[in-house]
Parts: structure tokens; sequence; C-alpha cells
């Protein structure tokens, strides 16, 4: 089977620092891929590839058996959407919600973009009285449900979060990551989760690569890391720190 996603010795350098050091991982469709590792190992670093934000990489990244681009054409953006950790950052304070969920719908020369943003913000469990609020008028939780939201919108069938709940106030992470969890399950959705906790990829993830220093040092099944600790020191020591913190309050 083609891998939805398959990345193959990925090298990212800047300047003389060597930032991702031959990162191979597959992620078949409909599966959920998670990269742990703690602050500055380069998972986001990662996502940035995958997402065309990035173009000075070098090695073999395909999406579906296609060679990813240097400079992604517009069709890529509809398959692929990020949802990033910082929701405040991420949406355009003067934008109302709709305003901001109608414009990848325009880019993209969608039809019917009144009940696709209407379906959209439901999708994620906010009313239709969220629709002309700003970005300031909403909680933390709820700006991040909007930000799904504007990423499954033009129904992608790639989906890369980057910590997308650490941002959160701790009662509101768990809700957020059932949120996502259902929409996994509803849609066959590829997808790669970056966390620094173990806990959190747990949550929603059948595999998970360990990045330390630019590698992935381990690559292993969930529930085989949950019975055997992990092989690598390093895995074992992030699965011990997962299970001291609590996700829920
Ligand atoms: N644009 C950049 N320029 C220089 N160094 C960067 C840049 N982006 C990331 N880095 C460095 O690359 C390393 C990995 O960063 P990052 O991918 O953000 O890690 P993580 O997401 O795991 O915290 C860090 O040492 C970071 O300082
Ligand atoms: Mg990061």
């Amino acid at each position: 089977m083609t891998p939805a996603i398959d990345v193959q010795n990925l090298n990212v350098r800047f300047g003389d620092a060597h930032v991702l050091k031959d990162v191979s991982f597959r992620v078949f469709e409909g599966e959920s891929f998670g990269l742990v590792g703690e602050s500055g190992s380069g998972k986001s670093t990662v996502l940035r590839v995958l997402s065309g934000l990035n173009p000075s990489w070098s090695g073999a990244v395909s999406f579906a058996g296609k060679p990813h681009e240097r400079r992604p054409n517009k069709a890529f953006y509809r398959h692929v959407q990020m949802v990033f950790q910082d929701p405040f950052a991420s949406l355009h304070p003067r934008m109302t919600i709709d305003a901001a969920l109608a414009e990848p719908l325009a880019i993209h020369g969608f039809d019917k973009p009144d009940q696709r943003i209407a379906a959209a913000l439901k999708d994620v469990g906010l009313d239709e009285g969220f629709r002309f609020r700003y970005p300031h008028q909403l909680s933390g939780g709820q700006r991040q449900r909007v930000a799904i939201a504007r990423a499954l919108v033009l129904q992608p069938s790639i989906l890369l979060l980057d910590e997308p709940t650490s941002a959160l106030d701790v009662s509101i992470q768990a809700e957020v990551l059932n949120l996502l969890a259902d929409i996994k399950l509803q849609r066959n959705l590829s997808l790669v989760l970056v966390s620094h906790n173990l806990a959190v990829i747990g949550h929603m993830c059948s595999r998970v690569g360990v990045m330390n220093g630019g590698r992935i040092v381990e690559d292993t099944d969930i529930g085989v890391l949950r019975e055997t600790g992990g092989r690598e020191s390093y895995t074992r020591e992030l699965l011990a720190a997962s299970r001291r913190a609590s996700l829920t309050a």
C-alpha cells in the first residue's frame, strides 16, 4: 500500500545547525502518527516541511506517492492542512470567524460558502452565534475549535497538528483532544500529531516516533510502548514524565 505520507532521510539545516538528521517515517491512509519529543527536538520543523512552509530540506518526501514540491501549488494546500499551537496567533484579530472561514473557501473556489461555514462550525461544536464574533470574543478553547474548523472546511485528506492543545488551560485540553479524536473517526484523515506529551499522543495515535536531537530514535506502536515501556532510555523518560503529568485537572 502506498503511504499517505512518506518521509525518508529528511534533513534540515539552519546555517551550521543540523536540525533534522535523516528523519524517516510513514503514515498510511486513515492512520494517526504521533511525533513526541522535548522542546527543540525538531518536531515543528518536520511539520513545517510537510506543510510547505519550509522549502529548504533534503531527502525524499511524498504524499500518496507524489513527490512533495519545494513550492507546492494551490491544490496541495487544499489537501494538506495544519493547526498550530497558538490559536491567538493563527486567527486574524480583525476578521470575524465567518470571514476567517470564508477566506480559504474563496481561495479554493468552493461553492455554497454559507452552508460550508455553518457545517464546519457545527462539526467543532460551535453554534451559529459564534459566526460573527471576533477572536478576542472567544475563549482559547473556542479559538482552537475555530482553527480546526478552518482547517477542515477545505475537506483535506491530511491534517498536521502542532501541539494543538498545549496553549490551552488544562481543563480544556481534554475537550479539544476528544473533539480531534471524534473528527478523526468520522473522516478518513491521515494525521500527524506533534506533542511534547506522550499522554496526548496516546489519546489519538496508534503509532509514535520519538524525537531526540533531530532524530527519530524510536518508531513504535503505542500499545507496544505501553507494555514494554520503550526500547530507548529517552523514550522511557518521556513515558514516565507523561504518567506523572495529568491531562485533566
Ligand atoms: N527558522 C529557524 N532558524 C534557525 N533555527 C531554527 C529555526 N527553526 C527552528 N530552529 C531550531 O531547530 C531546532 C528544532 O526546533 P523545532 O523544530 O521548533 O523543535 P520542537 O518543535 O521540537 O520544539 C531548535 O534548536 C530550534 O532552535
Ligand atoms: Mg514545536
